[in-house]
């Protein structure tokens, strides 16, 4: 942690080194033929020019190195045979009883989902819930195979993808916690049925917050952010990484399920084995990040930003996801244990500077799921192994101290750290607002089981009682289009934002969606939309991978010291339509500028004026009378990949502009929806 006691000697870009006009480094970067082979000790198989490398991966917390099998491209699992936890049952029953018990609820179920009766299918969806829900207090063992059956006969979905969700290793088990758990008969029964079909129950209404008592102090008068030192530094944002380990290079990239670019799938009318679109060495649109991608956006990151020599990066946000998207049956510990190695070791080799990463969705085990303390006996530690892995990386890598890696470790993940410029950074686990953590669906009414934003809370008011300036850090957004998000949470932490900004939170960073977004956080609940209301932004930074029809991308953020604003931001992508036709043995991909913030929407904003949440609102305001500046937005969006659709109508327009304009699940829910990604056509319901 040599870094914390010499900040003096960290390097500073004063601003009149830098004008709008310029570009942070070269505009654009081919990286040189070949693997990095230095790029890790050993290898169990090395570098080719046709296959992804194979690194041997010590874990220096586990004390293990990963075997080949685990992330051979030959031997794909399709089971996991991790722990799993299931709730104390209200009684020890015979085996015989449990057989009954068994038998009487796929009867009584059956009944419930083929009745004619008049009764909607809300209530049906919340009866049958009930029946479950016996079954996971009596006999909780056998609740995966009973919704794996049920799934099964009624056809909800492919066996295949019945297995997936119900079976016992995949959400079984916890599927069985909700149902024991959860009033599945209220509130919780209506997001469960919501969550399981929108044509079962609809999204239930945001539950009325009571904000009295909720803050230690009220908002000072006239709050308002510190000025600015003039001092610049230079912020890396990464996010999205998904690295693939079980990528396989000329394996189908067109497949018909499932992740592409793997030895296990296959095109629509083909047989596996058969290849219509061979996955290229550098990635594909419908692939996760091989290696030889990551270490290419690697590689390109300092001559891009110009932080190569005596400029380096001061520090990096990574707003999560390491992991690759394979399907339940195929994840483990170890293969979730072993991206958190690999993808963490990488940033230290290649950025050097502190890095501050937050969990993301896919960083735990089963994917998305994170369980509160307040569930009952080991239910509430039982994804500790991973945040125990996590922060000991962290601290190894010297991004954290102990006394924060411990607190890492005792809060899902999650820390606040003050770091060697005097920013604090509080970071959020943000699979308690996330819609797939069905551990979220116990105790809905309270926006906060976790206690994650009382946490925040607290670290927010001892920032502005210290007078200190804070950047929060999550990954699942809190708002845009608020079809990721849980409205309970998220409007909660919308007025934790309104109480703390602007003089206490500079600026607001997210992941997950792997697109390029931003949202405006206003006073007053978004009541009213102006400039004056206007109060921090919501970056939400591109992803490496180019899932799903994306270019891969980064972000640097030019950052005063003294008001920790942003004064420039940069973006990068790599044009993965290009990738099919590089001739490999000579060449790897470029990554090239894709535009800077300041210049791209053609607002006369002053060169003194940071980019803050009054800047994008003066960006929603030119959008309003000129569309052609939301297209502009919209091809950023997929980072300038040439399959994002076209947001020409008027009708996606003022949808976009909306969503920028909405930091809450429930503000992103009012508006039109069918626009938010652009990963595939625009959906709007038809009217
Ligand atoms: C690490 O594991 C090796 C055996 O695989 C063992 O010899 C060694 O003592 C272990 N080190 C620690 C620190 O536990
Ligand atoms: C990999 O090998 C280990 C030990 O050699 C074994 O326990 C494990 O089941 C294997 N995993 C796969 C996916 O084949
Ligand atoms: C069921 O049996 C286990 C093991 O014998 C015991 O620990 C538990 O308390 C029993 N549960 C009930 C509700 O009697
Ligand atoms: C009850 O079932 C369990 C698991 O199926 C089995 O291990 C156990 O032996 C059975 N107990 C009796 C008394 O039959
Ligand atoms: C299902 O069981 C409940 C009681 O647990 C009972 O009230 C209901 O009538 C049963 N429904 C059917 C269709 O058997
Ligand atoms: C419900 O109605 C369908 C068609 O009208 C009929 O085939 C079925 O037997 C009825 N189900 C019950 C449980 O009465
Ligand atoms: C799916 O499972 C059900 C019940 O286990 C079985 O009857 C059916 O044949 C299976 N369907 C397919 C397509 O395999
Ligand atoms: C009720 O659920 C059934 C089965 O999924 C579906 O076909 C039907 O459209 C739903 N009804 C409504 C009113 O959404
Ligand atoms: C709101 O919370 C405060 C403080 O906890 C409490 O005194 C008050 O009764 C609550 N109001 C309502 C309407 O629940
Ligand atoms: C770790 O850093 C925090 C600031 O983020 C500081 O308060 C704490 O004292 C440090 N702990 C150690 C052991 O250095
Ligand atoms: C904020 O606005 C939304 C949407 O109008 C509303 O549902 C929510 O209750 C409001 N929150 C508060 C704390 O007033
Ligand atoms: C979007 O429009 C541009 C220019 O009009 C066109 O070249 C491109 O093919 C369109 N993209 C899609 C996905 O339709």
């Amino acid at each position: 942690m040599a870094a914390l006691a010499v900040p003096l000697l960290l390097p500073v870009l004063t601003a009149t080194q830098h004008t709008s006009a310029t570009i942070p480094g070269i505009s654009a970067y081919t990286v040189t033929a070949g693997f990095p082979t230095s790029a890790f000790p050993t290898y169990w198989e090395a570098p080719v020019e046709t296959q992804e490398p194979q690194p041997a991966l010590y874990d220096p917390v586990l004390n293990i190195t990963f075997p080949l099998n685990l992330t051979n491209p030959e031997t794909i699992p399709t089971t996991d045979n991790d722990p799993i936890y299931y709730p104390q049952p209200l009684a020890n029953i015979s085996n015989s009883s449990t057989a009954a018990l068994l038998q009487a609820a796929y009867t009584n179920i059956t009944g419930i989902i083929e009745s004619n009766t008049t009764a909607s299918n809300c209530t049906k969806c919340m009866a049958a819930l009930n029946v479950g829900k016996t079954v996971a207090q009596y006999a909780p063992e056998s609740v995966p195979d009973l919704l794996v059956k049920l799934c099964e006969a009624f056809q909800f979905s492919s066996n295949a993808t019945c297995v997936d969700n119900y079976a016992a290793g995949s959400f079984g088990a916890i599927w069985t916690q909700v149902l024991a758990l959860a009033d599945v008969t209220g509130l919780d029964g209506r997001y469960i049925c919501n969550d399981l079909s929108s044509t079962f129950c609809p999204a239930p209404a945001t539950s009325p917050l009571n904000v009295t008592g909720l803050f230690p102090k009220p908002k000072p008068k006239n709050a308002c952010a510190p000025k600015a030192s003039g001092k610049r530094v230079k912020v890396l944002h990464l996010s999205d990484f998904h690295l693939d380990p079980r990528y396989s290079a000329a394996s189908e990239a067109n497949c018909s399920a499932g992740l592409c670019c793997r030895t296990n799938v296959h095109a629509t009318g083909d047989a596996v084995g058969q290849v219509t679109v061979p996955a290229p060495l550098y990635g594909s649109f419908k692939c996760d990040t091989p290696y030889y991608l990551g270490l290419a956006a690697l590689q390109a990151i300092a001559p891009l930003t110009g932080t190569h020599g005596n400029s380096s990066v001061a520090w990096t946000v990574y707003t999560g996801d390491l992991v690759s998207h394979d399907s339940q049956n195929q994840l483990s510990r170890a293969y979730t244990e072993y991206a958190e190695v690999s993808v963490y070791d990488l940033f230290k080799e290649y950025i050097g500077s502190p890095v501050f990463p937050v969990l993301g969705n896919h960083d735990s085990n089963p994917e998305a799921i994170d369980a509160p303390h307040s569930l009952p006996g080991p239910l509430g530690q039982q994804f500790s192994w991973n945040y125990n892995h996590v922060a000991s990386l962290w601290q190894q890598n010297g991004w954290i101290n102990s006394t924060t890696a411990n607190e890492a470790r005792l809060h899902y993940g999650a820390y606040s750290v003050l770091n060697q410029y005097g920013l604090r950074i509080i970071t959020l686990n943000t699979d308690f607002w996330y819609r797939s953590n069905f551990l979220n669906y116990i105790n809905t009414s309270n926006p906060d089981v976790s206690g994650m934003l009382n946490f925040l809370i607290q670290e927010l008011q001892a920032a502005e009682d210290a007078k200190e300036r804070v950047w929060i850090l999550g990954h699942v957004l809190a708002g845009w289009d608020g079809s990721n998000p849980l409205p309970n949470p998220t409007n909660l932490f919308y007025q934790i934002v309104d109480r703390y900004s602007p003089h206490v939170i500079a600026n607001i960073f997210f992941g997950h969606t792997h697109e390029d977004q931003v949202m405006i956080y206003y006073a007053n609940n978004g009541t009213v939309q102006t400039s004056e209301n206007a109060l921090t932004s919501g970056w939400i930074g591109p992803s490496v991978t180019p899932l799903t029809n994306l270019n891969s991308g980064f972000r640097m953020y030019e950052v005063d010291t003294g008001s920790f604003e942003i004064y420039e931001a940069y973006t990068w992508f790599s044009n993965v339509s290009s990738f099919p036709h590089l001739n490999v043995s000579k060449t790897g991909p470029t990554y090239q500028f894709e535009y800077s913030t300041r210049e791209a929407y053609n607002i006369s904003w002053p060169e003194a004026s940071p980019l803050d949440a009054k800047y994008w609102q003066a960006v929603t305001e030119a959008m309003e009378t000129d569309f052609s500046l939301v297209e502009k937005f919209n091809t950023f969006q997929g980072k300038s990949s040439v399959l994002t659709p076209n947001c020409t109508s008027a009708a996606c327009a003022k949808a976009k502009i909306c969503y920028i304009r909405s930091g809450s699940a429930v503000l992103g829910r009012q508006c039109p929806q069918g626009y938010g990604s652009v990963q595939s056509a625009f959906d709007p319901p038809s009217t």
